[in-house]
Formats: C-alpha cells, sequence, structure tokens
C-alpha cells in the first residue's frame, strides 16, 4: 500500500526523501512524488512507475530544501497517472500533502467543495483534504489548527502529511488506522509509513496512535490525541540490524530472506523468557484457565494459525479455532469465555485483522498479538504481546515470518499443554529441546536450495502446480500454493492429500507437477497411497520428507508438527525459484502490497 516519508530539520532533504521511499518499495505501488519547500514555495515532482524515474526528474537546484514529504501511491481511486499521484495541492498550490488510507466520505466533500468554485486536478479521494486545508486555513487560523479541524471530517483510514508555503519549516501529520511512525535524529525528524524509511539514520521512533496529530519544526515535535490534548509517546529504540534492511549480495531480497531464517528463528526463541510459566506474559492464572483458543489472520499469518491448530490441538488438548480476518467480521460469533484470542500478524499493521482484534476486545476477550514489528498498532490494542525477531521483512512474499511465527505458536502450544496438565514437565522439557535445535535443522536444510532449483528448471513452464499435505502439513500446502502464487503468477493450489480423491484429482495431469509434504508418522502411508492416486494420473511428484527415501527432498528429522517448520524453506525455495526461472519481478509482484493498511 502507499508509503509516505516525510523530513523537517537541518539536513538536505530531497535525497534522504528518495532513499525512503526506496526503502519503502515494497510496500507496493505504481507511481511516485515528492513536495518540496525551499524559499517560500512548494515545488513538486511526479513520476509514474519506479522511484528511480522521480529521482531522475528532480532538480539540482531543488536539492537543497531542508523540508518535504514523498509517496509512492498504490491507486485506489482512480488509474495510476501522474494527476493521481501524490503530493496533492489545493487551488493556490501553497498547500502539498500525501496521504496513505481511504477517505470514505470524499464524494461528498468534493461534492460541497466543487460546489464552493474549488477546482479538482485528480480523481483521487485524497484530493478533498487539500482543498479542505485551503478553506480552513483562509479563516485564519495556523495552519496546524486548521489542519487538526480538517481531521475531524474526515471518516475513513487515514495517514497524512502535509506543508503549507505561507508557513515554511512546519510539517503537519495525522494518523488514524493508518500507520504512521516518526524516526528522532539530532538534526530533525522523519515520519515515514515503516521504520526501513529511516533505519539508516536513527533507531529511534515514536509511533503514533490513532487520531494523532502532529506538528514537526526543525527543532521540536508536539503530538496532540484524539481530543487535541498534547501528549507524549514512548520514543522506542529499534533493535534491528540497518544490513537487515539491505540484500547483502543476493539477487532479491525474498531469497536473502530464507537464508535469515536460522537466524530469525534463533533470535526468537532466545527472546522468549525462560520461565515457561511466563513466556507468553499471560500469567500463569490465565493461562490454565483458558478452555479453547481463536487464532486470526490473513494470508501467510493465516496459514501459520492453521498448522498452529493442529499443534496446539495435539499437545495442548484444546479447541482451536482458525477464521481469515477478512471474513471473521462477518460471522456472527458468540465468543465463548475463557478463550483467548490470537492475532498474528508481521506487520502490525493489516486493517483486516486488527478489525478482527477489535471485535474480539470489544466482546470481553483477552487478546495475544505475536507480531514482527514493536509499536504497530496489532500490538498497541494487544492485551499481550510476543514478538518474532526476524528484522525488517522486505520481500512481499513472506518467508522468515511465517518460519518465526510458527516458533512462536509452537512454542505457545507447548506452554499451554503444560500449563494445562496435558503433557508433564519432562515431556515439555524434551519438546522444548527439540524446538531449540530448530535453527540448525533450518541450516541444514538451506543446503538443499541446489536440488530444489534443479527441479525447479524442470517444472516451471508447467501449466499449473499442486500442492499436498495432511495433518499439520495439509496448512504448509496451502501456503507453498500462496507463495508460488504471489511471486510466478502461475496458477497453484493446495489441498489436503486425502481431499484430492474426492475432486481435485480431476486437475492432474502429466504436465502438472504435484510437491506431496511426507513426514515420518501414523500417516506416511497415507501420504504414499495419495502420491500413487496423482502419479497413476500421470503427475509428476516431488516428496518432501525425512524419512531419508531416494529421491525425494530429504529435510532434517523431526516429530511430524516441528516438519512444517522445517520444510517450508523448501517450498520457499521452490517458489523462488521457478519465479526466477520465469523471470518475474520476485521481491515487488504485480498487484501486491506488503502491508495491506485497508479492509
Ligand atoms: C505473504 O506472502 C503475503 N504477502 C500476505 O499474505 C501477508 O501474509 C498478509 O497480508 C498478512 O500480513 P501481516 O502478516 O503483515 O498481517
Amino acid at each position: 500500500m502507499c508509503g509516505i516519508v516525510g523530513y523537517c530539520g537541518k539536513e538536505h532533504c530531497a535525497n534522504l526523501l528518495i532513499e525512503g521511499l526506496k526503502k519503502l518499495e515494497y510496500r507496493g505501488y505504481d507511481s511516485a512524488g515528492i513536495a518540496l519547500e525551499e524559499n517560500n514555495k512548494i515545488v513538486v515532482v511526479k513520476a509514474v512507475g519506479q522511484v528511480k524515474n522521480l529521482e531522475n526528474l528532480i532538480k539540482k537546484s531543488d536539492k537543497k530544501a531542508v523540508l518535504g514529504i514523498a509517496h509512492t501511491r498504490w491507486a485506489t481511486h482512480g488509474k495510476p497517472s501522474l494527476q493521481n499521484s501524490h503530493p496533492h495541492t489545493d487551488c493556490s498550490g501553497d498547500i502539498a500533502l500525501v496521504h496513505n488510507g481511504i477517505i470514505e466520505n470524499f464524494l461528498e466533500l468534493k461534492k460541497e467543495l466543487l460546489k464552493r468554485g474549488h477546482k479538482f486536478k485528480s480523481e483521487t479521494d485524497t484530493e478533498v483534504i487539500a482543498h479542505l486545508l485551503e478553506e480552513e486555513y483562509k479563516k485564519g487560523k495556523d495552519f496546524f489548527t486548521a489542519f487538526q479541524k480538517v481531521t475531524r471530517k474526515l471518516k475513513g483510514a487515514f495517514a497524512i502529511a502535509a506543508l503549507n508555503s505561507k508557513e515554511p519549516g512546519v510539517m503537519v501529520a495525522a494518523k488514524k488506522q493508518s500507520p504512521l511512525v516518526a524516526g528522532i535524529t539530532n538534526k530533525g525528524f522523519f515520519l515515514a509509513s515503516d521504520i526501513p524509511a529511516f533505519l539508516k539514520h536513527t533507531n529511534k521512533a515514536i509511533f503514533f496512535e490513532d487520531g494523532d496529530t502532529v506538528k514537526i519544526t526543525p527543532k521540536s515535535i508536539e503530538i496532540y490525541n484524539a481530543d487535541f490534548r498534547k501528549i507524549t509517546r514512548k520514543v522506542h529504540t529499534i533493535s534491528w540490524d540497518i544490513s537487515a534492511a539491505e540484500k547483502g549480495g543476493f539477487k532479491h531480497f525474498m531469497i536473502k530472506e530464507i537464508f535469515d531464517e536460522p537466524q530469525a528463528v534463533k533470535d526468537t526463541l532466545q527472546t522468549l523468557p525462560p520461565d515457561i510459566t511466563k513466556a507468553f506474559s499471560l500469567p500463569l492464572k490465565e493461562a490454565k484457565k483458558i478452555e479453547g483458543v481463536y487464532i486470526v489472520a490473513c494470508g501467510t499469518a493465516y496459514h501459520a494459525a492453521l498448522v498452529a491448530r493442529y499443534i496446539i490441538e495435539h499437545f495442548a488438548k484444546i479447541p482451536v479455532e482458525v477464521e481469515m480476518a477478512s471474513e471473521f467480521k462477518y460471522r456472527p460469533i458468540h465468543f465463548k469465555k475463557n478463550w483467548l484470542f490470537i492475532a498474528v500478524s508481521q506487520s502490525g499493521e493489516t486493517a483486516d485483522t486488527l478489525a478482527a482484534l477489535k471485535n474480539a476486545k470489544a466482546d470481553g476477550l483477552k487478546v495475544l498479538s505475536i507480531c514482527n514489528v514493536v509499536g504497530s498498532a496489532i500490538v498497541r490494542e494487544s492485551d499481550y504481546s510476543v514478538f518474532t525477531h526476524c528484522g525488517p521483512e522486505i520481500s512481499v512474499a513472506s518467508t522468515k515470518a511465517f518460519t518465526c511465527q510458527l516458533t512462536v505458536l509452537y512454542a505457545l502450544a507447548l506452554q499451554l499443554a503444560y500449563v494445562q496438565g496435558a503433557i508433564t514437565k519432562a515431556e515439555f522439557e524434551d519438546l522444548y529441546q527439540e524446538l531449540l535445535t530448530l535453527p540448525e535443522l533450518l541450516k541444514q536444510t538451506l543446503k538443499l536450495e541446489n536440488e530444489v532449483k534443479k527441479i525447479a528448471a524442470k517444472v516451471y513452464k508447467s501449466p499449473s502446480f499442486v500442492f499436498i499435505g495432511r495433518n499439520a502439513s495439509f496448512p504448509l500446502a496451502l501456503e507453498g500454493a500462496l507463495k508460488l502464487k504471489e511471486i510466478s503468477y502461475e496458477h497453484a493450489e493446495g489441498f489436503a492429500a486425502g481431499e484430492i480423491k474426492h475432486g481435485p484429482i480431476a486437475i492432474i495431469d502429466k504436465d502438472v507437477p504435484v510437491v506431496a509434504l511426507a513426514p515420518k508418522s501414523d500417516l506416511y502411508e497415507k501420504m504414499l497411497s495419495s502420491c500413487q492416486e496423482v502419479a497413476a494420473r500421470g503427475a509428476k511428484i516431488i516428496i518432501i520428507t525425512n524419512t531419508s527415501v531416494k529421491n525425494a527432498l530429504d529435510v532434517p528429522y523431526t516429530n511430524e508438527y516441528l516438519f512444517p517448520l522445517v520444510a517450508a524453506t523448501v517450498l520457499q525455495f521452490y517458489a523462488y525459484h521457478i519465479a526466477n526461472f520465469l523471470g518475474r519481478e520476485i521481491d515487488k509482484p504485480r498487484n501486491l502490497a506488503k502491508s495491506v493498511t485497508v479492509e
């Protein structure tokens, strides 16, 4: 989704803003723009397509500005075009602003503004904000007060940053349901949709809350809450390493992030408190009372939740209901008392997950979030949070976040199992020890890359790709298919292996490669039968197992519930190499955004 970067301080900012936009490219965009304030004048430059197109258009003379806002647009209202790209300006051109989110009442606001003589240059919802600001400012208020008044008139989701050449040296901002964070340096302030935009310059960050309005000058930052009361917000120290936001010699972020997995899992495990009764910040008393678990998430995080259902039900023997956040709100669920609600999200900003979480909270459930971003909206709304320590995940296709989410969920399952008396302390310790070997197991698994690449070279022209699995490996089959679809744009589907004979087998023929997830377990023979069924229809079968059989991709041995955490890497390699052979734009696949901040 759209990316915002702003700077107000002592440094020449055009390059800082462009650099920031490049760090936000992973969010997905179709055009980019910048507004720089210099000599009481605002210069706006826009370009369709990549940020580098915009960079080439910025004049040397404009590069001395020390105040500016920039934006990458992911089209919602109106096609990708110069007119529709941000920043948008008012009729006079004195005011410029960038926006992320959707102004739901823009049509009625626009109608009134048109009646009052405003001239619109774009089809966007955003432009109404510029004209409303123009009107409010003319009433004689200072720019920030006028801006605060305008935010009251807007319905929907927004993160906004705005400038006014009549009040040089001031940047104003507002946040409601769209992410916005400030970076603090000793030379000034950044504003951004996400931390990587300024991480090179500072690791001190303030996360704004819904309803906040902000006034920034080179020397100060003033924050006002939804009641326009001046407040202070915590300054967080971000522990991410800058190099984690760089490709580090790899061709794509995705492959780099797959190789990050052993370290990311290690960091995640190390930060889970050793006292198992406190491992998830849940007081022991509460953990003991839990009778069931709801897990809500989207996309890859949803698949992690589905795998976790099998793991928690197996070890803790309590029921788990998993729901896609985007559908959750349409079900008139009568929440069961003493059930724990878990939201899983890499970004912590996914609007669907956030909305589901708010519903559950309003109904009195305790909410635990599993997130990668400290200070994100989902974390702030939760009663308890556990963090995955992946560092920034830049590739749109999630890889290391998935493995780390599963790591946390697996540890949670063991903890619940123990505190609820479903396993003994000795069993807990054995299982936890096995989990602690995961970073090493992942290192071993990374060695399979070449083998997977050779398979990808043979199958990448196939018209369709199928993945099958049973039990905890069934949702992994779904994730394998999602990963491949996302970055290769090819048709791929995941099925429960026992289900294919009930219909999906109709699509199998000699041109369809079938990946079969077959860990050693009581179901192994059944998985082999499913493989026979598809083999009989001519399909090429690629078996991922831990049983050391010949002609299979053999990952290190674990129990069958830990297998998805290890085998995920192989599926990620498979998707990556197929997409790479097809010459796809892997890190920024078409139509996709990293952080989906609209419902
Ligand atoms: C994963 O590859 C996706 N791009 C997407 O499905 C993602 O997992 C989903 O949008 C949820 O994001 P979140 O984890 O940041 O909430």
